[in-house]
């Protein structure tokens, strides 16, 4: 992540219950991480990838637990409640473990995939690390789940190479871009609930006051009080 996105960081990461509610989000993506780690570590045939499956998993549910407790301290603390508006865009956590794709005999994909996913996640929680200034707990935090994405993105890389040595180049350049495709589609679904948003708010400023002038006009050509029926035939109809 860029530094110019710094400022907007520490602005996302400055109110301790958004932090705290963060937090709690990028604990339900590792976890998830973590369960479909283990899936792969059934499915591997290879016993080598199913040993740093298994270490992986497990150290996506440590992550998990961790940003649990810390979020969960930091609403604790905080006497005020409601998340508010959670900028999702903006800080996505350890984004792609949330849509990991796990199928039998499909190592060097998955792999690909992975080393892609954690080393964009080592990079975000690098950028978290500083961004939460002057909370040294949920620092200490980030910085000791960053060791770990650190390796995360250099045995999935080296693995790969091991795997699938003459298909690795083509292998990173697919997954790159069906995360691109995918950031595009998130991107879209996000643009489109803004542009819905915006299109409702003036729908309801110009058309309505335009139907309300009606029904305000309308309702003087009524005379006051009770008034016998205009037409007779109209109560036939019904009943
Ligand atoms: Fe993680
Ligand atoms: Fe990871």
């Amino acid at each position: 992540m860029s530094a110019w996105l710094n400022p907007i960081q520490r602005w996302v990461w400055s109110d301790p219950v958004r932090r705290g509610y963060r937090l709690l989000r990028f604990a339900e993506v590792e976890a998830d991480g973590g369960r479909d780690l283990a899936r792969a570590a059934e499915l591997t045939p290879d016993p080598k990838l199913r040993r740093l499956y298994l270490r992986h998993a497990a150290d996506e549910q440590r992550h998990s637990d961790m940003f649990r407790r810390r979020g969960a301290a930091l609403l604790r603390e905080s006497a005020r409640r409601g998340a508010g508006w959670q900028p999702d865009w903006l800080a996505p956590g350890e984004r792609g473990l949330d849509d990991v794709e796990v199928e039998e005999g499909r190592d060097g994909p998955l792999l690909a995939f992975l080393h892609l996913s954690e080393a964009a996640a080592a990079r975000s929680f690098a950028v978290y690390h500083q961004a939460v200034g002057a909370d040294a707990e949920t620092r200490e935090v980030f910085a000791r789940i960053l060791k770990d994405e650190n390796f995360h993105m250099s045995y999935t890389r080296h693995e790969l190479g091991r795997v699938a040595p003459q298909k690795q180049g083509w292998l990173l350049w697919k997954a790159r871009l069906g995360r691109l495709w995918k950031g595009y589609l998130r991107f879209a679904v996000a643009l489109a609930g803004v542009m819905g948003a915006i299109l409702l708010t003036l729908q309801y400023f110009i058309l309505l006051p335009v139907f309300a002038l009606g029904a305000k006009r309308a309702a003087k050509r009524e005379p006051e009080g009770w008034a016998p029926a205009r037409d007779k035939r109209d109560l036939k109809g019904q009943y």
